[in-house]
């Protein structure tokens, strides 16, 4: 057998159990994704499809940001499937959002931003998944008044412009989660609902879906570290329930050091300069309660 039969992009890896009512979070930095993208022999493990919508970004960093989400996905998702990267088989919704074929009970989304891409997984649930730096960028401090309702400007308690732009990463990361778990991302106006007691257990107002026989969601406001704000919306009728939070950090388990501590402890935020998480909203990340620390304390 040669070394290239032995890369996981032509071998199942491992079969990884989801925990059920619980979530996986894979992280991977965007300056591992080369490194990813050639264990896993990206060129052949991506669809045709892929490869074309790769290939029509021209912007260097849109590029590999998303290929390390394609990669991420096709790795990740397989862990689960018991499948090898390659065979992962994916369907696109109405609205962009993608879908996993023959993937049983299992639900995944994806999100990147400057410097991180990630994945997140459940089982039994639709999940929806946000990245962003914080604060936000002071030039999308013009945008509050169309991401935030009235509502939620009148609880907001920004004493400065650094507050505000910390308000709106948070409403914001929230509301683009559960709209991706719906389906539709930003073709639902994230002015027509609330995120309510953003601080404590987060849970959204939604007058348009109300009606609906949607589930409950919870959602999960995670910050790793200074530098990223991240939520998480997962369609779970046992809302206020604590969320189990499994951390796997892509690079290292394509590594095959998974079973260390090490492993778990992302290296995709450590490379960042970022050592802690800290969640809100009734979430507990496995592994990681020693480095869990107030956010943002400045
Ligand atoms: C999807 C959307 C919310 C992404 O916002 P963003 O903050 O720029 O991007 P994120 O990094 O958080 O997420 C992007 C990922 O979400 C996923 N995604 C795309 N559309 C999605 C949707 N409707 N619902 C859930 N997830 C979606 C994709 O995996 C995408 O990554 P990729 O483009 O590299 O494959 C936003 O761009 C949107 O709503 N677009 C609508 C696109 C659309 O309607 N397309 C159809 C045109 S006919």
């Amino acid at each position: 057998m040669t070394t290239t039969e032995l890369l996981p992009a032509q071998s199942v890896a491992t079969r990884i159990h989801p925990v059920p009512g619980g979530c996986d979070l894979w992280l991977l930095a965007e300056s591992d994704v080369d490194e990813v993208a050639a264990r896993l022999d990206a060129s052949s493990a991506l669809s045709p499809l892929e490869t074309e919508r790769l290939q029509r970004l021209l912007r260097p960093d849109s590029r590999r940001r998303h290929l390390g989400a394609r990669v991420l996905a096709r790795w990740a998702v397989g862990r689960y499937l018991g499948q090898r990267p390659r065979d992962v088989r994916f369907a696109v919704g109405e609205y962009g959002r993608p879908l996993l074929i023959d993937g049983g009970h299992l639900d995944f989304n994806l999100t990147h931003t400057d410097g991180l891409i990630a994945c997140a997984v459940t089982t039994g649930a639709t999940v929806g998944l946000d990245v962003e730096t914080f604060p936000a960028r002071a030039e999308a401090g013009r945008l509050i008044t169309r991401v935030l309702t009235a509502r939620e400007l009148e609880h907001i308690e920004c004493t400065n412009q650094r507050g505000v732009r910390e308000a709106l990463a948070e409403h914001w990361v929230l509301k683009e989660a559960y709209t991706k778990a719906l389906g539709l991302g930003l073709h639902h106006a994230f002015d027509s609902f609330d995120i309510r007691d953003l601080k404590g257990r987060p849970r959204v107002h939604d007058p348009k879906t109300a009606a609906m026989p949607l589930p409950d969601w919870s959602l999960h406001l995670l910050h790793l570290g200074r530098a990223y704000v991240m939520g998480l919306a997962r369609s779970d009728r046992r809302h206020g329930t604590v969320l189990p939070l499994r951390l796997f950090d892509a690079a290292g388990t394509l590594a095959g050091v998974e079973t260390a501590t090490a492993a778990l402890v992302p290296r995709a935020v450590a490379g960042v300069a970022v050592a802690r998480v800290s969640v809100s909203g009734q979430a507990v990340v496995s592994h990681l309660q020693t480095l869990e620390a107030p956010a943002h304390p400045d």
